[in-house]
């Protein structure tokens, strides 16, 4: 070693141990003749090498698609942090209810993770910033540039009274209508750039004489049919209206709500029978496997298409009658309150909030960068399709995945949608909402 790379590596080690301050850091640097990247370089191992201990991460990341995904994730944190040993807390169910349920638990005997997985808005607000269990992270915001870094709507998304609570890494279109291209071939189905709901009953009716189910509902995830019937709203009613519901200013016993029930009953003429038995990605694998034509679902389906190399079989279009909406669906995560790793989980925060990680993470997940700068060029032309939409549709936010109303109101949608897939009785489904509508505050 030369007398040169000694003490470059006496000074990275220095900083490391916290024994060198940033101050004489940079004054010994100029001395060794370093050029400031070379230094900022030297700056960034100390302190990043200095890092140890554990960081426990709770998510509902535990598919086929989303596992890869979440992984890519912890290897971007690795990268930096090799010494911090990374727990994987997931809690399989998706769209999060059974991990939900537990997280509640542990937060409320005051046992959080070091960070978890939420959605912008309500569930956010609601379930953990109002109920103190969040950390502000304006500091972050700051230093990373955030603000300037994530469109208005995420920011807004993760901000009570002036500070932000969460970081964005992907944000998910909630109304894909995937499709196995065979299958409709087979048919003679030609799904265009989009689909009308009447479309849509004249390519099932095709499908279904061929004897395979045309819609693939996988009803064992709570989400699932609370996310069908939201999407049935938006095309019945139109995007202009869907928020007016959530506000109070439209009735769900309505004509459109109806009509939207009425709509959602008829598609459930198609379905599988199994579908109770089935978990989300299992109706994807049906679509990716040629066993069913359509599948209703946000676009981590395409996460499961990646996955499964299944890019040529599987098609998209927004879930019928919906082309011109993009339904937000946006994961984040947080800092809690006596995060038990409280600087490996800010440190958690910056590398999934970096550009690096969100271009590695979101081609694997089927989301698009949360941030604005990441470049789309290289990713699938789903994403280039979902990224154009994201820029010219209308952004609504999603009741099934929490943002759009009250934890309580998600949960009698999903309540009453789960008795629909059975009962199909637009009566008592409309009146179940006005009744839940009806305790919102
Ligand atoms: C999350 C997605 C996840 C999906 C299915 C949604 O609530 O936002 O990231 O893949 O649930 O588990």
């Amino acid at each position: 070693m030369t007398s040169q790379n000694r003490e470059l590596s006496d000074l990275i080690a220095g900083i490391g141990s916290g024994r060198v301050t940033r101050r004489d850091a940079l004054k010994r640097g100029a001395a060794l003749g370093l050029s400031v990247p070379a230094l900022s370089m030297a700056m960034k191992l100390g302190e990043t090498a200095a890092q140890s201990g554990s960081l426990e991460i709770f998510s509902w990341w535990t598919s086929p698609g989303e596992a890869p995904a979440l992984q890519s994730l912890f290897d971007s944190y690795a990268e930096l942090y090799p010494d911090v040993e990374i727990v994987n807390a997931a809690i399989a169910g998706g769209g999060g209810g059974p991990a939900q349920a537990v997280l509640q638990t542990r937060l409320q005997g005051g046992n959080p993770p070091d960070s978890w997985q939420t959605h912008i808005g309500r569930e956010l607000f609601d379930g953990y910033v109002n109920a103190g269990f969040t950390e502000a992270i304006n500091d972050l915001y700051e230093s990373e540039g955030w603000l300037e870094a994530f469109p208005p709507a995420l920011v807004e998304g993760v901000t009570v009274d002036g500070n932000q609570y969460a970081v964005g890494v992907g944000v998910h279109r909630g109304n894909g209508y995937w499709y196995n291209r065979e299958v409709l071939a087979n048919a003679g189905v030609e799904v265009g750039e989009t689909l009308s709901f009447d479309e849509f009953v004249a390519a099932a009716d095709a499908v279904a004489a061929t004897g395979v189910p045309a819609v693939a509902l996988g009803s064992a995830d709570g989400f699932v049919a609370a996310q069908y019937f939201e999407n049935e709203l938006i095309s019945a009613v139109g995007p202009e209206n869907y928020p007016k519901y959530f506000s109070g200013e439209l009735a769900w016993d309505d004509d459109g709500a109806r009509a939207a029930a009425a709509n959602f009953a008829k598609a459930l003429e198609y379905v599988n029978e199994d579908h109770s038995a089935l978990p989300w990605s299992d109706a994807v694998a049906m679509v990716i496997e040629g066993r069913a034509a359509f599948n209703s679902m946000g676009d981590w389906a395409y996460g499961e298409v990646v996955a499964k190399g299944a890019q040529d079989v599987v098609g998209w279009v927004s879930h019928p009658g919906t082309a011109g909406s993009f339904v937000l669906v946006v994961d984040c995560f947080t800092l809690p309150v006596g995060a038990p790793n409280a600087e490996n989980a800010a440190n958690w925060l910056k590398v999934i909030g970096s550009k690096s990680a969100q271009e590695a993470f979101n081609p694997l997940k089927g989301s698009i960068p949360a941030r604005l700068d990441a470049d789309l060029s290289g990713f699938s032309e789903y994403h280039q399709w979902s990224g154009a939409s994201f820029a010219a549709d209308a952004l609504l936010h999603s009741a099934a995945h929490g943002q759009a109303a009250s934890p309580a109101f998600k949960q009698a949608l999903y309540d009453a949608a789960l008795a629909f897939l059975v009962s199909k009785d637009v009566d008592t489904f409309a009146m179940t909402l006005v009744d839940a509508q009806s305790s919102e505050g």
